[in-house]
């Protein structure tokens, strides 16, 4: 179950909140086509002209895609619950102090495939180590840095599997999982989304993948203009203040 204390998640922490850029993740169980849209959305913004890093997670450094390996690959002998957890949060540390953070300040769209929603979902319910202990992780890694959009592409376990086994590729640790563990991942997600409902987008996997990324792109320019009408009315308001009818504020200003 996702606690109700979710629901004051904010949007971003505070040490990112002045950033200019945008934060996009996109979330979901394997085999939702998360891969693909990211791919879509970053395709469509860099051709509208704007900056975009697209990465994903574990990932997106150096040493984010050897805790990958790490943690996705079989072969590294057991690995248990609290182990993965941290290797999960320690590539997120990395991810946000190398690459997400820098991006953000910079003013660029940061697009990645999977964010916390996998942790607190897969580690914290799916390895049953409870979201609220496996949240606080991830907050301390991340310092407090949630999505200002996460898009949740919605599958049901047998279609996930289904779509994941019509590839060559072989199932990850994690995707080997029994279906018991991916309903219990859906369910979680649909449940973290309703939590931050503001934050959140969720859509059917099922539907047609133009049809997905159409409608993300518009939920993504929406937001992208808003942050810029917030940002132009943030640095216009000294000037109306001033003008407004606060004289002493314009005798101070223009000391
Ligand atoms: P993903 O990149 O979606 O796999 P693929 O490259 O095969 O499309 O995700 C890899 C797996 O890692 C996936 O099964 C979910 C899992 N995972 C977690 O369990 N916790 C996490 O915090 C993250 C980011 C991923």
């Amino acid at each position: 179950m996702v606690t109700p204390s979710h629901a004051s998640v904010p949007s971003r922490g505070p040490a990112q909140a002045q950033a200019p850029g945008l934060f996009v993740a996109f979330e979901g169980g394997d085999g939702a086509g998360k891969s693909t849209q990211a791919r879509l959305l970053a395709e469509s913004l860099r051709a509208a002209g704007h900056e975009v890093l697209l990465t994903r997670e574990p990932g997106g450094t150096e040493i984010g895609e050897k805790l990958r390996a790490l943690v996705l690959e079989h072969g590294h002998g057991e690995i248990d619950p609290r182990t993965e957890a941290l290797i999960f949060a320690a590539a997120r540390a990395a991810h946000v102090a190398q690459a997400i953070g820098p991006a953000l300040a910079r003013g660029a769209v940061v697009i990645t495939d999977r964010y916390i929603g996998s942790s607190v979902v897969y580690q914290g319910v799916g390895r049953a180590l409870g979201e609220d202990a496996v949240r606080a992780l991830n907050e301390w890694a991340t310092d407090g840095l949630w999505p200002d959009l996460t898009v949740l592409l919605d599958v049901d376990e047998a279609e996930g599997r289904a779509r994941r086994t019509a590839g060559e590729a072989a199932e990850d640790r994690l995707e080997s999982e029994p279906d018991a563990f991916h309903r219990q991942v859906r369910s979680a997600f649909l449940q973290l989304a309703a939590a931050r409902p503001d934050a959140s987008l969720v859509l059917d996997a099922g539907r047609a993948p133009d049809d997905l990324a159409g409608e993300i792109v518009s939920e993504v320019e929406a937001r992208l203009r808003a942050r810029r009408a917030a940002s132009a009315g943030t640095a216009a308001r000294p000037a109306e203040d001033t003008a407004a009818g606060d004289p002493a504020a314009g005798k101070r200003a223009h000391a």
